[in-house]
């Protein structure tokens, strides 16, 4: 597409494809996307392509079998003949895909007939888009590269070209599911479910060609709002009937709608508290109005008191998920999914994984990260986030089994892709929405082999070192320059971007690191602190419990400690905050320097544009470290070990 960066998908990586001859075989819209692919591939480098043919001395076959949903295809490479085989048509999509990221290995030597298939049935993208722009939190909430892909003007884009060229992008990292609106439903979103429902039919239409179905985002008002009533009690028959005639409106425009998405009783949007009713009542409404059509709502999970009183010690916000949710265990609708956030509290760059995932063995769960930058970046810093999710999806939290397979509902991310010419702002943060795609297929994946997949596919090999330099171990260096050992926020507050220690301290947010001249962090053990701790199943509710047992980075997430507290790696808390705060900065540095050494082998525009963010990102974390740095030193009047400048 012309002026469209085309990240992970250069022509480039279609050359071993499209030099090549090749049969597709079957019928139906994906494996007319695959024929356009293989056509284009073609046209552009000399290869040749035929559509149903008779079996002749091909290179490549790629048959699908069936009509079935399954998402699996084979491999397999014999007699000089690449063989892609699946028994649905989004299969060979997967295929065809498979096949790029092989490159020429996918033609050179035999290959073992390997069957692949994605682990999690639903790989999903939230998209925190408002239609018309809010006065506080703009066009996308939390957004970072720029307005919406999918909305402007008040109204769906006219040319969707664009929204063509990302359905691409996600289907080729294995995204088969997206939300096209902010979870926070304001007025004008609110209507994308009845009389605006053709503007999201025109969307669907465009990610439907690429294996993916498109999700809304709906307020739990509507009835209300919407439909004139006077309650919106999910109870209530008038209301029920309601929802089913919405609904069914909404399948006559969108005959393979996924479902809806609904943030209830949270920060201040509507939900079923209000009626006297519970979650489950309110999820088990909506889906059974999507019951017929085989939609499934995905209620989330991040219901918390946003109004607590900072002098209140005992309201935690990390134990809200799982006392509101898990004594409703059992009473979800099949078709209802909860969604989760990965941590207890939202997003930070260190959190335990939320205990309520694995907690709940009767309700079906997905698993929400957050691909944009919101607390680690926000997509002027290089913090590339598959480490973490890697660590949270292989977390083994509840008996001995990883939230990658507890997490059946699929897999979740707040998406970090906007209309900024590079998708995601910061041209290196493209790695994040890939790695999230690649993860949902695989849980168990090793980051850092999807890391090189990424850089070779979107940069070749001349600059695959450096860019692994820069970008595997950046999100600890993120975390060593930020907030530390799990203690979370200390961002500037209603933004946050950039060091404010006490900036959410005295806030009704629920999110306090309790420094005092003595010591820091918040205790949420069962014995002397707030009980989260033991919402844990064994053996982490001990693990945490106790200080000398909690793992380092989450100490002061479960402990109010002295600061001359010496961690498991025999650095006092003082002496920890100090070092990481200097080695953070110097990282960030010596990120800058490697990339400033890569002019000659990556494209000049981007290479200024991620030199120029690397600027304010030395600039911003020098910034971080000052801050805390000075706020520590003030507050313990213990003095750096090595006798750095700490103002
Ligand atoms: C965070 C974020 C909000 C968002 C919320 C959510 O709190 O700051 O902008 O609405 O998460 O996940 O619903």
């Amino acid at each position: 597409m012309q002026g469209v960066d085309p990240a992970w998908l250069p022509d480039e990586v279609f050359r071993p494809i499209g030099t090549r001859r090749t049969l597709v075989r079957g019928s139906g819209p994906l494996v007319d996307t695959v024929h356009e692919e293989v056509t284009r591939a073609c046209a552009r480098f000399g290869g040749r392509v035929e559509r149903d043919a008779a079996p002749g001395p091909y290179d490549l076959v790629l048959e699908v079998t069936g009509t079935d949903g399954s998402e699996a295809f084979t491999c397999e490479r014999a007699d000089g003949r690449t063989n892609v085989t699946a028994t649905g048509p989004s299969g060979l999509l997967y295929g065809l895909f498979h096949v790029v990221r092989l490159g020429e290995d996918a033609f050179r030597e035999d290959l073992p007939r390997q069957t692949h298939a994605p682990a999690l049935a639903l790989r999903m993208l939230d998209h925190w888009d408002n239609v018309a722009v809010h006065p506080v939190m703009g066009q996308v909430e939390r957004g970072y590269a720029g307005g919406s892909l999918f909305w402007a003007d008040g109204r769906a884009r006219g040319d969707l070209d664009r929204v063509r060229a990302y359905a691409r992008l996600l289907a080729s990292c294995g995204i088969n599911a997206v939300a096209v609106n902010n979870v926070n439903v304001h007025e004008t979103e609110a209507r994308l479910l009845t009389d605006r429902i053709g503007e999201v039919a025109a969307l669907a239409e465009v990610f439907r060609a690429y294996g993916i179905r498109t999700h809304l985002s709906v307020t739990f008002a509507a009835p209300l709002v919407l439909g004139g009533m006077d309650t919106a009690d999910p109870l209530d028959a008038r209301v029920r009937a309601w929802w089913a005639r919405a609904t069914a409106e909404v399948y006559a425009a969108i005959p393979d709608f996924g479902g809806y998405v609904v943030k209830a009783d949270s920060e201040g949007q509507p939900g079923p508290f209000a009626y006297g009713r519970t979650h489950a009542d309110g999820a088990n409404m909506l889906a059974e109005a999507l019951r017929p059509y085989g939609g499934t709502v995905h209620w989330r999970a991040f219901v918390y008191d946003h109004r607590q009183d900072w002098r209140d010690r005992s309201t935690d916000r990390a134990r809200a998920a799982y006392d509101h949710f898990v004594p409703l265990d059992g009473e979800f609708a099949d078709n209802a999914v909860l969604q989760v956030k990965h941590g207890p509290m939202d997003f930070q760059v260190r959190e335990p994984v939320s205990p309520l995932i694995g907690a709940m063995p009767g309700t079906r769960l997905a698993v929400e990260v957050q691909a944009t930058q919101e607390y680690t970046g926000q997509q002027r810093h290089v913090c590339w986030l598959g480490p973490m999710w890697s660590e949270v999806l292989r977390f083994p939290v509840q008996e001995g089994l990883p939230v990658g397979e507890l997490a059946r509902g699929g897999l979740v991310a707040v998406s970090n892709a906007g209309d900024d010419p590079y998708w995601t702002g910061h041209p290196l943060a493209q790695a994040n929405l890939y790695t999230f795609g690649r993860l949902a297929w695989r849980p168990d994946a090793d980051p850092s082999q999807i890391l090189d997949e990424w850089i070779r596919l979107t940069f070749g090999t001349a600059a695959a070192a450096g860019l692994r330099a820069i970008l595997d171990g950046s999100w600890r260096t993120y975390e060593k320059y930020t907030a530390p050992l799990g203690v979370g926020f200390m961002v500037q507050p209603g933004h946050h971007y950039g060091p404010a220690v006490d900036g959410y301290e005295y806030s009704p947010w629920g999110t306090y690191h309790f420094a005092d001249r003595d010591g820091i962090g918040v205790d949420r053990s069962a014995a002397t602190g707030t009980g989260f701790a033991a919402q844990y199943a064994k053996p982490w509710a001990e693990v945490y419990e106790s200080p000398d047992t909690c793992p380092d980075e989450l100490l002061l997430f479960f402990h109010h400690v002295p600061y001359g507290h010496v961690l498991h790696s025999g650095r006092t808390v003082i002496q920890h905050i100090y070092d990481t705060h200097f080695e953070g900065v110097e990282e960030a540095e010596e990120a800058r320097r490697v990339w400033a050494g890569l002019g000659d082998v990556v494209d000049a525009e981007r290479h200024a544009r991620v030199a120029e963010l690397f600027e304010e990102q030395v600039r911003s974390a020098r910034e971080w470290r000052d801050q805390v740095n000075s706020y520590f030193f003030r507050k313990s009047g213990v003095p750096d070990e090595r006798g750095r400048r700490i103002c």
